[in-house]
């Protein structure tokens, strides 16, 4: 929310909808907003195409030359910690669009824009069907 507010965050979505939302959220009011998610349940997934989900497991297992395994830091599970969002659950849809914003260096993402430079489309779908999946 305050990486949107400042614009540090700007990609097409953050800067078309979401910067008008938080332009008045200070600081004290991202955090008991963030508290507020936080508290809410997980998702219990939502299971996609069987192949797909597990060519995106090997992927978010194993990593590759390039670059470490998802699971490194998002979790076994993907369940996240501390700066390292949850994955498991999310809408696969906003997982794809996420990595796609992040490969090409719009969404301003040091750590991640290195993981996933050798991510070619086929392989975002996969990791997405999969994370989607996981409660
Ligand atoms: C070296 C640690 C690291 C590795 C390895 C890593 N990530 Fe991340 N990831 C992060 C951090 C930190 C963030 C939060 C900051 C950001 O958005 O860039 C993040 C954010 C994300 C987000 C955005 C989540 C959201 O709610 O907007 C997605 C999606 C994601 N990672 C997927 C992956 C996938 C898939 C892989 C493996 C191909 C991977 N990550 C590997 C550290 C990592």
């Amino acid at each position: 929310m305050l990486d949107i507010r400042t614009h540090e965050r700007s990609e097409l979505l953050a800067r078309n909808v979401m910067q008008r939302q938080v332009a008045d959220v200070d600081e004290a009011t991202a955090t008991a907003l963030a508290r507020y998610y936080a508290r809410q349940p997980a998702p219990p997934g939502v299971p996609g195409d069987p192949a797909r989900m597990a060519r995106g497991k090997a992927l978010y297992e194993r990593g590759s030359e390039n670059r470490a395994a998802c699971a490194t830091c998002h979790g076994v599970r993907a369940e996240g910690f501390g700066i390292f969002p949850r994955l498991a659950g999310q809408h696969a849809v906003y997982l794809q669009y996420q990595l796609r914003v992040k490969q090409h260096d719009v969404r301003r993402t040091s750590v991640m824009h290195g993981m996933i430079g050798d991510l070619g489309s086929d392989d975002m779908i996969d990791l997405a069907a999969y994370l989607a999946s996981l409660p």
